[in-house]
């Protein structure tokens, strides 16, 4: 059993929280927030609470720490974790630069703990079948990926919240959304080259933009479409298609509530099939692959090069956004 330690616990902390309330390999012990009012919750959940996110990152009664705070903070907390010797879920992005991806990496690696990051989407069971599908070669050779997450979420959040700000989410729905996408994409298709991005506010008062669309195109020529919404209720979808056939994945409701999934199968001229998945938590299956790997059973399920990939193609998708050019994607040896 993993003993860890909360950062943050808004939103995407007590759900976490709760999904790991019954886990058998990773029980959550402590949390620290800068917001005081998060002790109530805190104390609910059975967990000791400071406000010293420092004494928290440094605890030893925590062998690992899961990061649920505002975006630029990531990159420092990993480092100050893994610093102290405890292994470090960060949830996505990883950070908002290719060069501070790098540096987190470094830490993790040079301290020995394990980093996990916060892309759920990976670890459920629709995508697992898929990527079973694709390594089988069921869909032949990859021609192109069509992906969708969008949401309503955010309109009800005043206007200074950070999740709303160009600082801490740059590209409108980029960091909240479009990133998971990016890290299938790139999960799938390997090493990311070029990004074509545009960001508009087209249906809201989202000042940073309400809706993005982005061309990811992959050192195989194959491109990853990016289309990402935040003034359009819930929509998730997954489409790869290849020389045989294709397999497109549709989200019944939001990860924070899984209801379960459909993938619709065309392979060749066979009948086109549809299966039906029940309900599961991905973020659950993350932490706990992530817990399996601090204990030593295991390496983690995703490639550090991935992860960095993952961000090196953001950072350029936040350029294009800007300057509407098709912006290179950086990659640094050495990992
Ligand atoms: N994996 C997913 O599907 C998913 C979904 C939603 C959010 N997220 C991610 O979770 C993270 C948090 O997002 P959220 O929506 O919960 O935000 P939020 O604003 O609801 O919560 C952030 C919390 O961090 C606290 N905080 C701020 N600065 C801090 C500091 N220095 N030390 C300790 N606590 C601090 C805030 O008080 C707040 O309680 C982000 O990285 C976001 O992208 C992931």
């Amino acid at each position: 059993m993993l003993r860890a330690g909360i950062v943050g616990l808004g939103w995407w902390g007590r759900i976490i929280t709760t999904t790991l309330s019954n886990s058998s390999r990773l029980r959550l012990v402590a949390a620290a927030d800068v917001d005081p009012a998060a002790e109530k919750f805190a104390n609910a959940h059975g967990l000791s609470f400071t406000t010293d996110t420092n004494s928290l990152l440094t605890n030893p009664d925590v062998d690992a720490v899961i990061l649920c705070t505002p975006h630029t903070l990531h990159c420092d907390q990993i480092i100050r974790a893994a610093a102290a010797g405890k292994h470090v879920f960060c949830e996505k992005p990883l950070s908002l630069a290719h060069a501070d991806a790098m540096r987190a990496v470094a830490a993790c690696n040079t301290a020995g703990v394990v980093l996990g990051v916060g892309h759920e989407r990976r670890f459920e069971p629709p995508t697992l079948d898929l990527r079973d599908a694709v390594d089988a070669g069921e869909l032949g050779t990859l021609l192109q990926i069509e992906a969708n997450f969008s949401q309503d979420k955010f309109l009800s959040l005043p206007a200074d919240n950070w999740r709303l700000s160009e600082k801490d989410a740059p590209a409108g729905p980029m960091t909240a959304t479009g990133i998971h996408l990016l890290d299938l994409g790139v999960s799938f298709l390997g090493r990311p080259v070029t990004v074509l991005a545009r960001v508009a506010t087209l249906g809201s008062e989202l000042r940073n933009g309400d809706t993005l669309a982005a061309m990811v195109t992959f050192a195989t020529g194959t491109n990853l479409m990016i289309s990402a919404i935040l003034a359009t209720p819930f929509e998730g979808r997954f489409a790869v298609y290849g020389t045989r056939g294709w397999i497109e994945i549709r989200d019944k409701s939001h990860p924070e509530n899984p209801t379960g999934w459909t993938m619709t199968r065309q392979i060749g001229a066979k009948d086109r099939e549809f299966v039906d998945y029940p309900a599961s938590s991905g973020v659950r299956a993350n932490l706990e692959a992530f817990a399996a790997a601090a204990l030593g059973e295991g390496a983690y399920p995703m490639p550090q090069q991935q992860m960095i990939d993952n961000i090196a193609a953001l950072e350029a998708i936040f350029k294009s956004a800007k300057s509407r050019t098709i912006v290179p994607v950086e990659r640094a040896t050495g990992l």
